[in-house]
């Protein structure tokens, strides 16, 4: 008895909510713009498989970050390790931190990327920066994607995007 009026009761409040939300008119589309370009090299990969599948350890000897606009080198990737999952359907999961030093300050940031793709052809994600560069900071506090294509596979090439025009990033 208590659970079926508890039942009722919840299907009453999820109807009122999809009804609700069927209301609403959607957002504006966010606009990306391309902002860094990069590439990177991986050296070798030692897996492991489990139970989703095969769980990569890419090995990244490292890289270069340049402005998306100029091609002019920003930054150095330092050496780190994609440590995704390529699940037994073939799709790929990246997760990854690459540290990066800005060569304006020499200050360090940390872009932490995870997202979906495949291994052929590349993958996209949701990139997360971390830094304490003060020509950088701007960063911190916005979202970004990341495009990346394996077309060359030890030598993947990607793009950072940000949401276009400052006054609407999320
Ligand atoms: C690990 O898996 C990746 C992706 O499938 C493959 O490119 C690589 O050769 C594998 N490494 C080894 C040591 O088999
Ligand atoms: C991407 O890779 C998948 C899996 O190998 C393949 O089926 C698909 O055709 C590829 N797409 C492009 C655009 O190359
Ligand atoms: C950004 O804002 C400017 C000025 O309002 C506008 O012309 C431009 O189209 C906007 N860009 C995007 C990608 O929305």
């Amino acid at each position: 008895m208590r659970f079926s009026s508890l039942f009722s009761s919840l299907t009453a409040v999820l109807a009122a909510s999809t009804a609700a939300v069927l209301a609403q008119s959607p957002l504006p589309t966010p606009k990306f713009e391309a902002l860094f370009a990069g590439q990177f090299t991986i050296s070798s990969s030692p897996n492991t498989t489990g139970p989703f599948g095969t769980r990569v350890h890419f090995v990244i000897s490292g890289g270069t970050l340049a402005d998306a606009t100029t091609g002019k080198t920003v930054a150095t990737i330092l050496p780190f390790a994609d440590d995704g999952i390529v699940s037994d359907s073939g799709l790929f999961f990246p997760d990854s931190f690459l540290p990066i030093t800005w060569s304006v300050d020499g200050h360090l940031a940390s872009i932490k990327v995870t997202g979906i793709g495949n291994l052929n052809n590349g993958s996209m994600s949701y990139a997360h920066v971390e830094t304490d560069s003060p020509t950088y900071s701007w960063m911190n506090s916005n979202f970004f994607i990341t495009k990346l294509s394996a077309t060359n596979p030890t030598q993947p090439t990607f793009t950072i995007y940000g949401v276009a025009n400052a006054t609407t990033k999320y």
